[in-house]
């Protein structure tokens, strides 16, 4: 019986390290490449990433709540913004504001919606306050504390992120292991290129637990856990007309939108869903920014794969045609400064 047990656990374990994931296939690859004009696929997982890490990664409900609002689509502070540039890169406008390109990690966990809201909060944090305020913000603390926002590792609402700031609040809080804030972030960086029964090895399907919510520091431990909590006044949807504008006058913003297999393999240019691309899930990134390039007009986001995924852990989607409704599921907060 043991034998048995033995050999079959064996039988399905080598089933399934061959079972390959065909968009991350190099022959798939070239061939996408082929097909599409306006962006350019590569290699960001090996080939032997396995589907259920890839899909853990979209846990944002973001795409679908957006009807329900509520929709922000006036605000006295737009006046000023009736000129619309060009090109736009919160980065080069608020230079000294270093989170805003910061390349998070958020590790074998769904928690891309937590990722996306608090790294907007936090640049919108530090423009309000000319750069006094300059760290991250806890994806850590949102993720596993907030239990209305939804799942934690298993997804989220933004909207509900944004309206938990308002009420509650959130503690700062850096990467893995960084010591930096009340509530570094506790889910480890997947590692790359290692067998799957090794501990935090992307191949393998092993999905982070929901962590217990803390309610102290144990980061910084300097840091008083009530005194450190930031507030947003308001929670809200943008309408495409007035993202910019939000954005312009508070910075980044929170965006959802549906991930096609073809978005996993994204390295430059501007994303376009390609023909046969097939649907993964909802995604949670940040907006910082727009652009128009050989008269095909993007936004400018930050991802939270890595710095080694895409084009240096960003990318550019095409704007103004509701690509994968990216345009219509935008999230955002004004800051409370005191
Ligand atoms: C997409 O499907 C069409 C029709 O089946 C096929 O001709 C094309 O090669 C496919 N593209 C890719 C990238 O697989
Ligand atoms: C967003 O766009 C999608 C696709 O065009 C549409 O189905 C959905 O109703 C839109 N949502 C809102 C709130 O406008
Ligand atoms: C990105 O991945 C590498 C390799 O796994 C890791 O060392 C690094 O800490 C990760 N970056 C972040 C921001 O976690």
């Amino acid at each position: 019986m043991a034998r048995l047990l033995m050999l079959s656990s064996v039988i399905l374990f080598s089933a399934y390290l061959t079972e390959q994931v065909h968009f991350l296939q190099p022959e798939y690859i070239k061939k996408l490449n082929e097909e599409i004009s306006t962006w350019e696929a590569g290699e960001n997982f090996p080939p032997d990433t396995s589907i259920e890490y890839l899909k853990g990664l979209m846990g944002s409900y973001g795409v679908e709540a957006a009807a329900e609002g509520p929709f922000k689509t006036h605000d006295s502070n737009y006046e000023s913004f009736h000129y619309i540039p060009r090109n736009f890169d919160a980065r080069k406008k608020w230079k000294r504001c270093k989170t805003i390109g910061m390349i998070r990690d958020q590790g074998n966990c769904g928690s891309c919606w937590a990722f996306g809201t608090t790294s907007a909060f936090s640049d919108r944090l530090c423009i309000a306050t000319d750069g006094e305020f300059n760290e991250m913000l806890a994806a850590e603390e949102l993720a596993f504390c907030c239990h209305l926002c939804g799942f934690g590792c298993h997804g989220g609402y933004p909207i509900k992120a944004w309206k938990y700031f308002v009420r509650h609040g959130i503690v700062t809080g850096g990467g893995y292991d960084s010591q930096q804030g009340c509530q570094p972030y506790r889910v480890p960086p997947c590692v790359h290129g290692v067998p799957p029964t090794e501990e935090n090895s992307c191949q393998s399907a092993r999905f982070e637990r929901n962590h217990k919510c803390t309610k102290e520091c144990y980061g910084d431990t300097e840091i008083d856990y009530k005194d450190d909590h930031k507030y947003t006044r308001d929670a809200y949807y943008l309408t495409p007309g007035t993202i910019q504008q939000d954005v312009m006058r508070y910075g980044p913003v929170e965006a959802s939108f549906d991930v096609y297999d073809d978005f996993v393999t994204y390295k430059s240019g501007i994303y376009e869903k390609s023909e046969n691309a097939s649907y993964l899930g909802g995604h949670a990134v940040k907006l910082i920014g727009w652009g128009v390039k050989n008269g095909i007009e993007y936004w400018l986001m930050v991802n939270s794969w890595n710095k080694s995924w895409g084009d240096q852990g960003t990318f550019k989607i095409r704007r103004g045609t509701n690509e994968c409704g990216i345009d219509n599921s935008t999230t955002g907060g004004v800051i409370i400064t005191s």
